[in-house]
């Protein structure tokens, strides 16, 4: 029996695990419908049906119906086929299109992704309109789904989806979907007047495809508090600052979980040796040597892994990384890297790994097993981050034992509590501004526990993965949204 009363809410976003994944979002999209099922919502999820969904996923889609769309300001229509997959209680309707969608990755270039996800955003609510499912919220990710909104509100006015209310959630405000106005108007065919400095138009020239979805969405939410406030400043709102100080009264900050079944070091098959809290610190030694092993690193349980999974860009605080890294290594540390990402920050990797062969390991590659074993055998996970809306790396490492070092920013300000010496509470270890130095010195405390007070850091580990990181909490705080806004 629930307590609260059932809503319908259809998901829109361009990327979901198991289909498709390139970072955090594809996490969410999973994870927070199913755990929504669970808050008595009826949740249906459109994605892109991109040709790089693994084959065992396209094969069971079942095929809903068909339909032209007009799209462009000529009147130029395409082609939108539903496909439809039902898991655990989440519908998932994939948005087809060849022209689109067959590219080897979701995103590719402005050029090509603008009028992919002018399209997207488009073709989904047309389909929602197509198999007549009105759903009482429809909830927006990113820009790639920011013009639904505003299609709702314009061009969709007066069908029945108008009833719904609109969330648009921020997972990463870097990326906004601007470029020029003729361009966006063609592609999208939405009305002149949504091209005013209040909706679309930013510098007189470009339309920014996320602020006209922020304009016109019913709530906006991003992936924790600390992110919501610090995007009102001019240091991370990627020049929407103001825009955002302005719709402040809608905007809420609800941190991310991770799905506690993917990852239970208990059952994960990809792990060498299982484990839970009751043992977390023998086991933990058994996967720290076959990850050891396995990467050709020394292999020695006594030696202080140190691990970073990351996309390896700009925002995750890498030339911090880069300048401490000689310093990092004492002869009883190793560090292990998992990620692709920018050319700069791949080469200076491979260069350290070289360098130092058998106490560096780059991992220049996208590899989910990897990952997981990384989670369960290093000893503790960087997250040095410029800035980081919520992050999901360091809330799995605490669940898998191992003990996060971030910068206190967006949601790891949020998730991670420093540890303190004299009261022995904590989840790991922070820094706070933007310095090498300060990274460094905050390795170096880890260190320095790790060698110096085995107790107290076993304690962390015991601690961290105690620690509830589950859906369960932020997933109410949606639906009590959801409940608010209808
Ligand atoms: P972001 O979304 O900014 O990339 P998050 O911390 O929210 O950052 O999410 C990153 C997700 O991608 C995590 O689930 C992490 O385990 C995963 N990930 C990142 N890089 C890799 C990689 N090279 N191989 C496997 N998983 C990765
Ligand atoms: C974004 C952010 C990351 C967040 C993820 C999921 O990619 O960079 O911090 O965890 O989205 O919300």
């Amino acid at each position: 029996m629930y307590s609260t009363p059932r809503r319908s809410v259809a998901f829109i976003g361009s990327e979901c695990y198991p289909f498709v994944k390139t970072g955090g979002l594809g996490d969410v999209m999973y994870a927070l419908p199913r755990a929504l099922v669970r808050q008595n919502c009826d949740v249906k999820v459109i994605l892109p049906r991109y040709k790089c969904i693994p084959w065992e996923y396209q094969e069971k889609m079942v095929y809903r119906g068909a339909f032209q769309m007009d799209l462009c300001a000529d009147g130029r229509s395409f082609y939108v086929g539903i496909m439809e997959y039902v898991r655990d209680g989440v519908v998932y309707d994939f948005i087809d299109n060849e022209e689109f969608f067959s590219w080897g990755s979701p995103y590719t270039n402005l050029v090509d992704d603008i009028p992919k996800f002018c399209y997207f955003a488009k073709a989904a609510l047309a389909a929602l309109n197509y198999l007549d499912w009105i759903p009482n919220v429809i909830h927006c990710h990113d820009w790639q789904a920011a013009l639904v909104p505003v299609y709702l509100r314009t061009l969709f006015a007066d069908t029945r989806l108008n009833s719904a209310k609109t969330i648009l959630t921020i997972h990463n405000l870097k990326f906004q979907g601007v470029y020029n106005i003729p361009t966006v108007k063609y592609w999208s065919g939405l009305p002149d007047y949504v091209f005013n400095k209040d909706a679309l138009t930013v510098n007189w020239l470009d339309a920014n495809m996320f602020k006209g979805g922020l304009t016109y969405s019913n709530a906006i939410t991003t992936v924790s508090p600390t992110y919501a406030w610090e995007i009102q400043t001019p240091e991370y709102g990627e020049t929407l600052d103001a825009h955002l100080r302005y719709h402040a009264g809608k905007l809420r900050g609800i941190v991310n979980g991770i799905d506690c079944e993917t990852w239970d070091p208990w059952t994960d098959s990809r792990l060498p040796v299982n484990y839970d809290i009751t043992n977390v610190l023998d086991r933990k030694k058994e996967n720290k040597r076959a990850l050891q092993e396995e990467l050709g690193l020394f292999q020695d349980d006594g030696k202080f892994v140190i691990g970073l999974i990351s996309r390896l860009t700009d925002q995750k605080g890498l030339d911090l990384l880069n300048a401490i890294l000689p310093q990092v290594i004492d002869g009883n540390t190793q560090v292990v890297v998992l990620g692709t990402g920018d050319k700069v920050y791949e080469d200076s990797f491979r260069y350290y790994e070289n360098a130092y062969k058998g106490t560096v390991c780059s991992n220049i590659m996208y590899d989910e097993t990897r990952a997981h074993r990384i989670y369960a055998g290093a000893d503790a996970l960087l997250v040095p981050s410029r800035f980081e809306p919520c992050g999901l790396t360091q809330l799995t490492a605490m669940h898998y034992g191992t003990v996060p070092i971030v910068r206190e920013t967006g949601g790891l300000k949020d998730t991670v509590e420093p540890y303190n010496q004299f009261a022995n509470t904590g989840n790991g270890f922070t820094f706070d501004r933007y310095d090498a130095g300060l990274l460094l010195d905050a390795i170096n405390r880890a260190k320095t526990l790790y060698f110096t007070n085995r107790w107290c850091w076993d304690e962390m580990v015991q601690r961290d993965m105690d620690k509830d990181v589950s859906w369960d909490r932020s997933a109410q705080q949606y639906r009590d949204l959801y409940l608010e806004l209808t």
